[in-house]
């Protein structure tokens, strides 16, 4: 987990070009599990850039050593917010897709915005006004 958000982290922060924050963690996915010893790659990219948001496409893999070739394990998608000094939102350079596949990411990316709205109108309840104790 620690490695994913670093990863998802360097690379919001290359395209922002400015300090960012962690607005959304979620839906991780981990499809099969990793086992100690092996061998990992993550990538991480930019799929989609909003006013001041930069989402980032988060895939884990892994190999032992034994094999020669990679099984994607986790795929998620972050959303970090640029931000200045004072730790308010400012405007991001836009990312434009190239090709058929960015604009698959770009869709995918735009459909997982909406769905989030719906989730925090569901969470609401559970986050405003409770201290806890
Ligand atoms: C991130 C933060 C600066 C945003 O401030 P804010 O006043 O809520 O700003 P806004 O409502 O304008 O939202 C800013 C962006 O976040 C996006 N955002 C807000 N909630 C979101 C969510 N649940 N999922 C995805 N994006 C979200 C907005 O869509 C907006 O993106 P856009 O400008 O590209 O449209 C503020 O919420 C904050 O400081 N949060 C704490 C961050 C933090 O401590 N992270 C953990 C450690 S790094």
């Amino acid at each position: 987990m620690k490695w994913i958000d670093q990863t998802a982290y360097t690379c919001a922060r290359n395209w922002a070009e400015t300090y960012c924050v962690t607005v959304y963690v979620g839906g991780i996915r981990f499809y099969k599990p990793i086992s100690i010893g092996e061998v990992i790659k993550i990538n991480a990219y930019v799929i989609y850039t909003g006013n001041t948001s930069i989402h980032i496409a988060v895939d884990v893999y892994s190999r032992n050593f034994s094999q020669k070739d990679f099984e994607k394990k986790t795929h998620c998608v972050i959303v970090f917010v640029s931000v200045d000094e004072q730790g308010h939102p400012i405007k991001v350079k836009k990312w434009v897709p190239h090709n058929e596949h960015e604009i698959q990411l770009e869709t995918y990316a735009k459909k997982l915005n909406h769905m989030r709205e719906q989730i925090s109108i569901e969470m609401k309840p559970f986050i405003e006004g409770k201290s806890g104790d």
